[in-house]
């Protein structure tokens, strides 16, 4: 390495500067994987070793203190979605598979978000605290899953599965609605949504968090609800604290007695996407900080 790196290096601020991109580099890599949610197909294939693999995984590795069976909540599982008709899977048909997986969480931890995963992700990894849907034993489970099952038959239709929007009782929808529901409910001291200002109806009472977290989410457990409205660094700016649907947002907020902020440009969140995109103009400015503080340790 260089004298040039090893002073960037000595600086503890910068280093974790340096942490904070190649992590974030790193899940931008795995984002940009193709085909997130293929809706047209049948069940991935290989589910059961990759649902019951993950679950190993999380107890083994990620969560070492938790004690769960893995073969019985894939049993509870299978047994809600198999010999079904593919749009016939209700939230209740999962409950004895919740049951098998309780799950309680930090407080002051609770990252919801709608529309903004990509961003969502950096943060996540960045901020190392906060817990999304996705850090739970079910979201880590089934996520980017697909399944559904076949009336006629005790396996997995691995041909084809509907669209989420193809019915009502959808097997992955009820899943996930389910999980969010348990997430939101169990959602204590302060929580974070981060929200886009980039498109229309930022908060969507049809998305998850508007239809199903943010009903599940309770005055007496929670202390602070602090939204960030966070728009593409190069624009469309459509809504914020004060423009748009997130007005909507902080209305019900209000009337159900939560206390809230909103935040429009956090800093972390600007630079998060400074680091996707070092060479917008907005950036700059930052860069030249940075730039000048490299030439000040130099020296
Ligand atoms: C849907 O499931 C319920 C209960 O499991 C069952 O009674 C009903 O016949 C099913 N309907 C269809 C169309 O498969
Ligand atoms: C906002 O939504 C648009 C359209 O879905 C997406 O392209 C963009 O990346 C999102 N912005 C953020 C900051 O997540
Ligand atoms: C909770 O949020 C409020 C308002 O943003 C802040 O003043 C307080 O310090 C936060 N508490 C914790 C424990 O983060």
């Amino acid at each position: 390495m260089n004298t040039q790196g090893i002073a960037i290096m000595s600086s503890p601020k910068t280093s974790a500067f340096f942490v904070m991109i190649t992590m974030s580099l790193w899940f931008i890599m795995l984002l940009l994987r193709p085909g997130l949610l293929r809706a047209e197909l049948g069940t991935t294939p290989n589910i059961k070793h990759i649902v019951v693999g993950r679950c190993y995984s999380y107890i083994t590795l990620v969560n070492p203190s938790l004690r769960y069976d893995c073969e019985d909540i894939w049993s509870q599982f299978e047994e809600a979605v198999v010999r079904q008709s593919s749009c016939n899977v209700t939230v209740e048909d999962y409950h004895p598979m919740f049951y098998a997986m309780p799950q309680t969480w930090p407080c002051d931890s609770f990252l919801f978000w709608s529309k903004t995963r990509t961003l969502m992700h950096s943060y996540a990894a960045v901020v190392r605290h906060f817990w999304t849907l996705e850090d739970t034993l079910v979201g880590y489970m089934f996520n980017d899953l697909i399944w559904c099952g076949q009336e006629q038959d005790s396996g997995f239709d691995f041909s084809s599965c509907p669209e989420w929007s193809a019915c009502r009782n959808h097997p992955v929808y009820s899943l996930w609605r389910r999980a969010s529901q348990n997430f939101a409910e169990m959602a204590c001291g302060n929580i974070t949504v981060l929200l886009n200002g980039s498109i229309v109806n930022a908060f969507n009472r049809k998305s998850m968090f508007g239809s199903v977290e943010l009903d599940g989410l309770n005055p007496h457990r929670v202390n602070y609800v602090n939204i960030k409205v966070v728009a593409n660094l190069e624009g469309p700016f459509i809504e914020s604290c004060s423009q748009g649907s997130i007005v909507d947002l902080i209305q019900i907020l209000k009337s159900r007695g939560f206390r809230w902020t909103c935040t429009n440009n956090d800093e972390t969140l600007m630079i998060l996407q400074c680091i996707q995109n070092p060479k917008l103009s907005s950036c700059q400015t930052c860069a030249n900080s940075l730039l000048l503080r490299r030439s000040l340790t130099l020296n």
